[in-house]
């Protein structure tokens, strides 16, 4: 059944919303804190090991209740049961959007075309164990009889960022495997990454859910080459390994069928790490780890798909977003996690979140005529608080924050993490509370300035503070805790995608610009060219042939 096509600004709750928004609008937080002593209990949800604390967002429990009845109208519980059962929610692609499939127990049930997916889910995670356990362990030998000392993860986009990411932030938890990542068609990319690598220890995973994507192919056949300089072609097999729904293609370049760990068409590539994508994760962490992260993710599901949503982390945190991107006008989100592990994380929800809802046209094939996907960008605190903070404190924008913090850290410097984490909580109470004239008066008296000095700088010094910030505040960063995170994540991204009215899962934007750039590369390889193109790009072109 096909999911509920209303425009939401047509809905009841979004008028209802608008004019709550205006009593809303020039509210400061601080009051909204004054006039109501229960705001920070109310509006925090405690759920396992993390502490969500909503209350510093320009919302009061009214605004929460309208959000919701924004989130019913547009059908949100029905199409959470579609989407967790494999309907075929990404309807322009005729697939349905099953990742939540790949962390669930072996008892589960899920049918696609009248098959429950599940047992070949686990025939695969066994495989993908199998593996991990013998290059872990160095039974597997390469070619001269060397164990494997080195991964490299050959792909782009969801069949990169997503390993590349869960490696980087749960590297403390690595084994003595060295893990590497090219996915830029840039030559410069594979040939640094190659460079001191001995190709007798090294295994190479290329990951690509169509094997059509220029960028993987090439670096993969680049390799290839370098490896075989070398290496026999029958060492071939010790060494490659791929992760593809296509096996056809894999099998053609030359990799055979057993080195392949297969994939469904129903796994989203921005959301795969959780199947066989997340190859190279299970080798650099450990099958158990990997495990671990998938449990962690399919706990957060079922804290979505059951919780009401007054307690439901990823439906409020989606709210939020449409409340600021729709009544407010916000253009952009930053996620600051105060953790250097997690410094890839906002790169790798990037592809996530705007990839997924950047559309301009509903799902009845209208044009929309409201905002829909968000801007995300952000970096680790503290190192972000020297760098970009002041617009987010004084810039003219208002830019929704979601800072994310660890209770414990991981190697345990009770000195560097109450420091950090004291950081992690003056940023949220500054940008909430901002510093009223009084403040800087007072602030200003003990310097010895003059009356005039004094007037001429209290405009810079002030701060409007009513900036909105999420707190995530989790005991630990573990495999568990942070699948739980990253599903958090994708949960948020498909109720937004819901209200907006969206098809929150096909990409077709990124298709043209490929298309181009072959057409463009076969001109490039020849001498002239008949191609026609507007003078700028015609420029571009003959001053790059000329001087290259
Ligand atoms: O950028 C478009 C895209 O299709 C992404 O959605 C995907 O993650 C990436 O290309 C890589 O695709 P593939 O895994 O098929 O090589």
């Amino acid at each position: 059944m096909a999911l509920k096509a209303t425009n939401p600004t047509t809905t009841n709750a979004w008028g209802k919303l608008q004019a709550h928004f205006e009593t809303i609008k020039s509210q400061h937080l601080k009051d909204l804190f004054n006039d109501d002593a229960e705001r920070a209990n109310d509006l925090t949800v405690k759920w396992d090991d993390f502490y969500a604390d909503f209350s510093k967002n320009r919302i009061t429990t009214e605004t929460l209740d309208l959000l919701i009845e924004l989130a019913n109208e547009q059908d949100l519980k029905d199409a959470i049961s579609k989407y967790f059962e494999g309907d075929i929610i990404n309807a322009t692609e005729g697939r349905a959007v099953l990742h939540t499939a790949l962390r669930s127990p072996k008892d589960a049930t899920v049918f696609v075309d009248g098959e429950n997916v599940i047992p070949e889910i686990h025939e695969v995670k066994k495989k993908i164990e199998n593996f991990t356990y013998s290059i872990v362990s160095g039974d597997h030998k390469g070619h001269t009889g060397k164990a494997i000392t080195d991964v490299v993860n050959i792909g782009i986009g969801g069949s990169d960022l997503g390993p590349a990411m869960v490696v980087d932030s749960l590297q403390y938890y690595k084994n003595q495997l060295t893990t590497h990542f090219v996915s830029n068609v840039d030559g410069d990319h594979y040939q640094e990454v190659i460079k001191n690598l001995n190709p007798e220890t090294t295994l190479f995973v290329i990951v690509s859910k169509t094997f059509t994507t220029q960028e993987t192919l090439s670096n993969a056949n680049s390799i290839r080459a370098w490896f075989l300089e070398s290496q026999p072609q029958e060492a071939v097999s010790k060494h490659f390994v791929a992760v593809s729904t296509n096996i056809e293609s894999v099998k053609a370049f030359g990799i055979d069928e057993e080195n392949i760990f297969p994939m469904k068409d129903w796994v989203g590539g921005r959301f795969s790490l959780w199947s066989a994508v997340g190859l190279s994760i299970s080798l650099a962490l450990g099958y158990k780890h990997f495990e671990s992260l998938l449990d962690g993710a399919h706990k957060m599901d079922e804290h979505f798909r059951t919780a009401d949503f007054k307690e439901n982390i990823p439906v409020i945190s989606a709210l939020l977003t449409v409340w600021y991107n729709n009544f407010f006008k916000a253009e952009s989100e930053a996620i600051i996690p105060y953790t250097q592990y997690l410094n890839q994380f906002a790169t790798y929800l990037q592809q996530g979140i705007m990839e997924s809802n950047g559309k301009s046209v509903d799902r009845s094939g209208e044009k929309v005529n409201y905002q829909t996907g968000t801007l995300i960008w952000g970096e680790p605190g503290t190192n972000s608080q020297h760098a970009f903070f002041q617009l987010i404190h004084q810039g003219t924008k208002l830019i929704p924050t979601d800072f994310i913090g660890y209770v414990e850290s991981l190697y345990g410097n009770k000195d560097h993490h109450d420091k950090l984490m004291s950081n992690y909580f003056a940023q949220t109470e500054a940008l909430m509370n901002g510093k009223t004239e009084a403040e800087v008066l007072s602030e200003l008296k003990g310097q010895s300035l003059s009356q005039d000095a004094t007037s001429e700088l209290l405009p810079f010094k002030v701060f409007e503070g009513n900036k909105p910030t999420t707190s995530l505040l989790i005991q630990k960063l573990t495999p568990e805790s942070l699948g739980k995170l990253i599903a958090m994540y994708e949960h948020k991204i498909f109720v937004q995608g819901i209200i907006w009215n969206i098809y929150s899962y096909d990409q077709f934007g990124v298709e043209l610009g490929k298309q181009l750039a072959k057409s463009i590369l076969s001109e490039l390889k020849e001498e002239d060219s008949a191609a026609i193109h507007d003078a700028s790009t015609q420029n571009l072109l003959a001053f790059y042939k000329e001087n290259c």
